[in-house]
């Protein structure tokens, strides 16, 4: 009760200085829009169910009870240890930010009052200790037991090096609204939990080799230190993650052992005087034939862990409860979500203090007025300059009158007006990516059509499509514009509307050439780079004088992909930006100035663990931009998702959430992470690490 009433009283003390402020200044100068992979579909939602083991009215589900209100993206959930309330993530109002909700009572009477949106206000009353910036992702929140002090991941503040996360753990005393990073600088930290004094945090850190590059190479230990101010920081234990803690000295934690199966292990903490903290003893929980990760252990519920699993021959991730009181290898295991809903994906457990409950997210499914956005505001760190977006579709391109959007819909190429008004129509069926529209002939898009990431020799060609004057799809014409049967990809149209620079492999290598806009190569082609490597991805300026493009010539073949850009006689050749030895920086697009790049990078490396997340190929994916000279460069998405693949318009869309006047299909159409083997041994998951 006391920590609510704080959060009432803060909320009343900022809240009219919030609303108080004067909107932006917004200059009419450009929307970036760019897409995240699945993110529009996801609509989780956090549920509950009793804490016990099945009976017929337990799993029915109808004993099923969501505790979020069914807006936007709702994860990450856990309770306030004494109170009835639900702290969660949530990316309503364009960013990532920490909530918290009364938890409605088991019978579903309880009416759900407003969420107390605590980060924001945290966030109008700056730590003096912090330049604090709003803009970021928060994640996994706890508590302390008096309700002060939230306990959380923030990438509010950059790293000290490109290609190292930007994940951190903040204490923010919420009476005040005081915030103290708990991460030493130059370190990372995810998934923090506080213990059930309050005195001690856990989290897991990756060091600095903790990353390999890729999804699944993410390697953390088991840091224990004092919730206050981080001081006493110890290494627990090595080769761990997602901690929860049972009791004051047992901690549970998932690890990828050698043998390719996650498990989930218990350890002993003990806590050495003023020296700090060892593992006393570490003991597997889990046998392997199946995966089980993310596990919540809760003082009010002894002897019991919530996990999540995936086991062989099933395809979903579902919530299971494991009995550990038995001691040795007689645990009981009981499921939860599989009887009540069999074929969804329930993700990141955790129990509720009174240890009656066990709470997930999942998709709230089909049936709660679902339909995803065509466009869906992100709050811009400039508003002045830009305003920015994602959009439910890949390569995502505007018509030079702002008022078209052109996508990939994976498979398929799609129109559809920009404002929300309508007037989608599919304009190719098969592969095809990406987008860009001529700048002089209205109703021109060029396209690449075949598979992507494909050899130098797999055909895929680049295509003109017309769309006609009207919206009859019989008006659309289609003009093939490379000849052979070579990987032809990535267009880009110079802003005369004479020529098309794109990508071919037909020398053996993926290099840049530029052919006529109309003729195509039959109306002239020549080559503008050369070398074996590859160039791809690249964008024409709208002043007409530079080619960006995305290459891996610094280290042919090794994965690594820089940005560099061209003039279109083919001097100046100079690289723009490059995340770090072997990171990945693709998909440059120019502003409508010339001056600035926008691009995808993993230079702000994983801001989650990503065995917690749904799939995604490259989590690391944040959009960013940079001055062409190389300076200046900017973090605009937070997220634990994969972002990709942006464009730029000078047409300024207010930031505002654009609807589409088409109801969603499906709803949740995603997969679990695509790295996780898990009907076959999964020794392929640990090659190179342990042999
Ligand atoms: C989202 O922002 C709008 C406008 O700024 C505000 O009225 C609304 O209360 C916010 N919603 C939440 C859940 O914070
Ligand atoms: C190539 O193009 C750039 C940019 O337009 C120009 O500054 C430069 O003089 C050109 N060089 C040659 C050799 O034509």
């Amino acid at each position: 009760m006391a920590r609510r009433a704080a959060l009432l009283l803060l909320l009343l003390l900022v809240g009219p200085l919030y609303l108080a402020a004067p909107a932006p200044a917004l200059a009419a100068s450009g929307t970036i829009v760019f897409t995240t992979l699945g993110r529009s579909r996801y609509a989780f939602d956090i549920f509950a169910l009793p804490l016990t083991p099945l009976s017929s009215s337990s799993s029915s589900p109808a004993a099923e009870v969501r505790l979020t209100d069914g807006a936007s993206v709702n994860y990450n959930g856990n309770f306030a240890p004494s109170s009835d309330s639900l702290l969660f993530v949530s990316e309503r109002n364009g960013t990532l930010n920490l909530y918290a909700f009364p938890v409605p009572s088991a019978s579903g009477s309880g009416a759900r009052r407003e969420a107390l949106e605590v980060p924001e206000a945290a966030a109008a009353l700056p730590s003096p200790l912090l330049p604090w910036d709003p803009i970021a992702l928060k994640d996994r929140p706890s508590l302390t037991p008096d309700g002060a002090h939230l306990v959380y991941v923030s990438t509010a503040e950059p790293a000290e090096a490109p290609r190292r996360s930007w994940a951190a753990v903040y204490n923010t005393h919420l009476p005040s609204g005081a915030t103290r990073r708990l991460t030493p600088r130059g370190v990372a930290d995810f998934s923090p939990a506080v213990s059930p004094s309050g005195e001690w945090t856990a989290a897991a850190s990756p060091g600095p080799d903790g990353w390999g590059g890729e999804v699944e190479d993410l390697n953390t230990d088991i840091y224990v230190f004092r919730t206050s101010d981080g001081s006493r920081r110890t290494l627990a234990i090595r080769d761990g993650g997602w901690p929860t803690w049972a009791d004051e000295t047992t901690l549970f934690f998932h690890r990828r052992d050698s043998d390719g199966w996650y498990g989930v292990y218990r350890a002993k903490i003990s806590f050495a005087g003023g020296a700090g903290v060892s593992a006393a003893s570490v003991e597997r929980v889990t046998p392997p034939g199946f995966h089980a990760f993310t596990p919540a252990a809760s003082p009010g519920a002894p002897g019991l862990v919530a996990v999540a699993t995936r086991r062989p021959g099933s395809d979903y991730r579902h919530i299971e409860v494991i009995d550990v009181s038995g001691g040795g290898g007689a645990n009981a295991y009981f499921e939860v979500t599989r009887p009540v809903a069999p074929r969804v994906h329930h993700f990141n457990p955790f129990i509720s203090p009174d240890g009656e409950r066990v709470a997930y997210h999942r998709c709230r499914g089909s049936g709660n007025g679902d339909s995803p956005l065509l466009l869906e505001n992100i709050k811009s760190p400039a508003p002045d300059t830009f305003s920015l977006f994602r959009i439910d579709g890949s390569y995502p391109s505007f018509s030079h009158d702002g008022k078209r959007i052109a996508f990939v819909g994976l498979p398929g190429l799609f129109v559809v007006n920009a404002d929300g008004s309508g007037g989608r129509r599919q304009i190719l069926s098969g592969e095809a990516f990406p987008t860009a529209w001529d700048w002089k002939r209205k109703g021109v898009i060029y396209t690449s059509i075949g598979p992507t990431f494909a050899s130098e020799r797999t055909e895929v060609d680049v295509i003109a499509v017309s769309l006609g004057d009207d919206d009859d799809d019989s008006s659309i014409s289609i003009k093939k514009l490379t000849t052979g049967s070579e990987n032809n990809a990535f267009p880009s149209p110079s802003p005369d509307g004479k020529w098309v620079v794109f990508r071919s492999g037909r020398s053996g290598h993926k290099n840049l050439y530029i052919m006529d806009a109309e003729d195509g190569e039959a109306g002239g082609i020549h080559r503008l780079t050369e070398g074996p490597w590859s160039d791809t991805m690249c964008n024409w300026s709208p002043d007409g004088e530079w080619i960006a493009f995305s290459s891996d010539r610094h280290n042919p073949g090794g994965g690594s992909f820089a940005i560099y850009m061209i003039h279109p006689n083919g001097t100046g050749l100079r690289r723009v930006v490059h995340s770090a030895d072997g990171g990945r920086t693709n998909h440059p697009w120019f502003s409508p100035d010339s001056k600035t790049l926008v691009f995808t990078s993993d230079y702000a490396a994983v801001s989650a663990e990503p065995i917690s997340n749904p799939h995604h190929y490259q989590p690391y994916g944040e959009i960013f931009t940079v001055n062409i000279d190389g300076t200046g460069i900017r973090r605009l998405t937070h997220n634990s998702f994969e972002d990709g693949t942006p464009s730029w318009t000078p047409y300024y869309l207010e930031p505002e959430d654009v609807g589409e006047t088409l109801q969603a299909s499906g709803t949740c159409k995603f997969r679990d992470c695509h790295w996780l083997t898990v009907d076959a041994k999964p020794d392929g998951l640990m090659c190179g690490k342990h042999g």
